[in-house]
């Protein structure tokens, strides 16, 4: 009884200390591990090495820590270091389970809190595939509205890719990526160009390749998007894939409301990664929001055996949003290669090779880009409306061409025996053209 009396006078328990500092830890990793969870969250913390993050992942470990060094203090005769340390591990297991709630609760219910207003679109579902419209090509490569003829110059119709007008494509695709809707830096007018452009030309399939919006968890951003596209485009084929801004903090729940509903499934059996056989090409899309943090051995098992089983005689095209071979920049902030991907390149490239896949399109960076390596081409086209990167420090040495500042998108057309390359501006010139045989 008069101990008890001390105990409750001088100071907490040592069971207290303990039992709140275990509870502090459980709630942290329960944190961390529903936020690790999260489609391509990881990435982050390679990409943005923030101190605040390395906190957040370790910080379960102060309040244990101090409890458990308050122990022999217990041994002392005098009292006073061991109370102290209990009640900064004390206070600490507070500010960390309150600090686990909260960021818990941040995950979970802000994506869920603002409606998101369904859209008109004409989503593809990766199971159903995309039917070719057979458009019968009037003269060159203005099927649709976009009209190269006034923006050409003469070595431009002779360019490598250039249609003539008996082509007649088997299908035909465009491509663009990071529109950044919500962001305050993104080019509106482009995104609207980009859209209106993409619209008359009447593409089988348009993929936007990911960072449909800012901060993935902001239901305002995302609908934005959807009433955008609703508005520009609610005819063409769309097939949106995951960007790493579309993923933070619980947004991959908006974007699976956006543009993966209940009924929509894949041959993956995941909304993140699947492959389209059309008829006339195999197009595969991978989940790499950052780099590798999704790319584990299901993903990759899938991609190979998909790789493997792809219809040599018909084109193979990748997209994904983080990019391989890329010109780029460090980032000023953390340092980090914004340029030929150290974690893509190795763990990817070789199945390229391997299986024969004859162009990866890809996003993440903002610039347009066309690169060939070991009979692979690459392509960037992260211009849709994204703050334009800066003029790169480093310079891929497989880069065949670049745009920087500029904003647009890319054109595919699927013809026997070769891909026709376009790049557009937003206005639809022909940028760059190229011929990718197959
Ligand atoms: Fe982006």
């Amino acid at each position: 009884m008069t101990q008890q009396i001390k105990r409750t006078t001088r100071g907490l328990s040592r069971r207290t200390v303990l039992i709140s500092a275990l509870v502090a830890l459980v709630l942290s990793i329960i944190m961390n591990g529903y936020f690790y969870s999260l489609e391509g969250a990881r990435g982050l913390y390679v990409w943005h090495p923030l101190l605040a993050l390395k906190v957040l992942l370790f910080m379960g470990l102060g309040p244990i820590s101090l409890a458990i060094v308050a122990l022999p203090l217990e041994k002392l005769a005098k009292k006073w270091a061991m109370r102290m340390v209990r009640w900064c591990s004390f206070i600490g297991s507070i500010l960390v389970s309150v600090a686990s709630i909260a960021l818990l609760a941040f995950l979970i219910i802000v994506p869920r809190v603002g409606p998101l207003e369904p859209a008109r679109l004409d989503l593809i579902n990766p199971s159903q595939g995309i039917q070719s419209q057979e458009v019968q090509m009037e003269a060159g490569f203005s099927a649709g509205g976009v009209k190269d003829s006034a923006t050409q110059s003469p070595e431009a119709e002779d360019a490598p890719g250039a249609l003539s007008p008996l082509d007649r494509p088997l299908l035909r695709l465009s491509f663009s990526s990071d529109p950044h809707w919500g962001a305050d830096t993104a080019n509106a007018t482009a995104r609207t160009q980009v859209l209106e452009g993409i619209a008359a030309s009447k593409p089988d399939a348009f993929f936007m390749l990911g960072d449909t919006v800012e901060t993935g968890n902001s239901a305002t951003q995302w609908n934005l998007a959807l009433s955008d596209l609703e508005a520009l485009i609610p005819n063409v084929p769309l097939r949106p894939i995951l960007g790493n801004h579309d993923a933070l903090f619980g947004g991959q729940y908006l974007y699976r409301k956006a543009f993966y509903p209940k009924d929509f499934s894949s041959d993956s059996g995941s909304p993140y990664y699947w492959s389209i056989n059309t008829g006339s090409a195999t197009i595969v899309a991978v989940d790499l929001p950052w780099g590798t943090e999704m790319f584990g051995a299901r993903q990759k098992a899938w991609l190979e055996k998909t790789l493997a089983a792809a219809d040599p005689r018909r084109p193979l095209i990748v997209v994904s949003h983080s990019y391989f071979y890329a010109s780029g920049y460090d980032d000023p902030d953390f340092g980090t290669p914004w340029y030929d991907h150290y974690q893509n390149i190795p763990a990817l490239v070789p199945l390229f090779e391997k299986y024969g896949v004859d162009l990866v399109i890809s996003g993440h960076n903002h610039y347009q880009e066309l690169l060939s390596h070991n009979g692979v081409t690459y392509a960037i086209v992260g211009s849709m409306g994204g703050l334009p990167d800066p003029e790169p420090s480093h310079h891929s040495p497989y880069s065949k061409w670049i745009d920087v500042g500029g904003h647009g998108w890319l054109d595919v057309s699927v013809l026997p025996g070769r891909l026709a390359l376009t790049f557009r501006s937003e206005t639809g010139e022909a940028r760059q053209r190229a011929t990718v045989g197959y």
